[in-house]
């Protein structure tokens, strides 16, 4: 059976910077509350006329550009998104078509803060079915399009990026990348984060505009609440399913909703500060582009290196949850862009 192991990231964030001061002009709120109650310092805004796509081609090419590879050697490509281009086609169909992967199939995976995890879940398996040899998995998001920005309450967390990997085959064992995955989703949780308007149930009127139905909803309190409690279970469980304690991994790279989301969950576990992942100051939660993002923190400051056990945790809306351990297998960087 091969392995699936990641072999090139790549990560695009847009230059534009909205800080916590911006925000303190456009809605009733204040930097310390944000800082001390988020973690977020600053968030990147996408300019009007870039859309998810674009934000997830960039991410891709690098992808490519990293590994030496063209395109159309890609077998698949997966947009993990809540913010797709539009309903239909597909965000994965414009990324495929503009990156010129001809040939390849591919889809857009909706589970919101949890996609990326899930895209990882996919794209191993698909490859470890022998089917499969290289899988490009995105996570984009332009939260900024679907923000309300006169509720102080949402519009303060989230920012707009994209990141990539590339998971490839690899029939050596000492090579492989994917350990093992605790995925769940738990639709009771629904009503807790969503965007209600848009879809079959609510399609787009004048009433649905009117009620700003079209934008992000969260009952904050709950989902942190269970955001916590899960985070904490899906990585306990796995580790324990694979035989692996707290010691035994080099990182936890959790998805960025909340600092202190994250320290909650993290204290429970055990794990010390110096092996989890926080970079939620820079960039808020992007959705699906956190865990590429904070990957390729963790890679560039040498806080992951080859042979390391990676841990990644992630909830999000629907509710959705997952945790995927990796063996990290790329070298240090040394020059190329990431
Ligand atoms: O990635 C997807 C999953 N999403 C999440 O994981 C988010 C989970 N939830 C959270 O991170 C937190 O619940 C929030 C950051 C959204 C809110 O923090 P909180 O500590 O739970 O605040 P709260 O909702 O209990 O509100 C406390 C107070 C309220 O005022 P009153 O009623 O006590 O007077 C809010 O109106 O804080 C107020 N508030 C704000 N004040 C200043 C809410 N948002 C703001 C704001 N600035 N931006």
């Amino acid at each position: 059976m091969p392995h699936a192991k990641i072999s090139a990231l790549g990560c695009y964030v847009p230059s534009g910077v909205m800080t916590n001061q911006d925000l303190e002009r456009i809605v009733d709120t204040s930097h310390d509350w944000i800082v001390e109650r988020t973690g977020i310092e600053q968030r990147h805004i996408a300019p009007k006329d870039v859309a998810t796509s674009d934000m997830a081609v960039e991410a891709a090419r690098i992808v490519l550009e990293q590994r030496g590879i063209p395109a159309n050697t890609v077998d698949a490509v997966l947009v993990c998104t809540v913010t797709p281009d539009m309903l239909f086609p597909a965000t994965a169909c414009l990324v495929q078509n503009r990156i010129g992967a001809r040939g390849a199939w591919g889809f857009d995976l909706i589970a919101a803060c949890s996609g990326f995890v899930f895209g990882l879940t996919t794209a191993a398996h698909f490859i470890m079915g022998g089917t499969h040899k290289r899988v490009l998995v995105i996570g984009a998001d332009t939260m900024s399009r679907i923000l309300n920005y006169k509720d102080r309450a949402t519009c303060v967390l989230f920012g707009d990026a994209a990141g990539a990997v590339l998971v490839e085959a690899t029939d050596d064992p000492a090579e492989a990348g994917f350990l093992g995955h605790l995925n769940e989703i738990d639709g009771s949780g629904g009503d807790f984060l969503r965007m209600p308007a848009g879809g079959s149930r609510m399609p787009a009127s004048h009433d649905t505009i009117d009620q700003d139905m079209h934008s992000v909803h969260q009952e904050g309190q709950q989902v942190f609440k269970y955001a916590v409690r899960k985070m904490y279970e899906v990585s306990r469980d796995l580790l324990a399913k694979h035989n692996l304690t707290i010691n035994d991994i080099a990182m936890l790279i959790p998805h960025q909703a909340n600092r202190r989301i994250i320290t909650a969950a993290a204290d429970r576990l055990g794990i010390p500060p110096e092996k989890v992942l926080i970079n939620i100051n820079r960039y808020g939660n992007t959705t699906g582009a956190t865990i590429p993002l904070a990957t390729r923190d963790a890679w560039t400051q040498g806080k992951i290196r080859k042979g390391d056990i990676v841990l990644f945790a992630a909830v999000g809306a629907g509710f959705t949850v997952g945790a995927n351990l990796w063996r990290w297998q790329m070298d240090s960087p040394n020059g190329p862009p990431v």
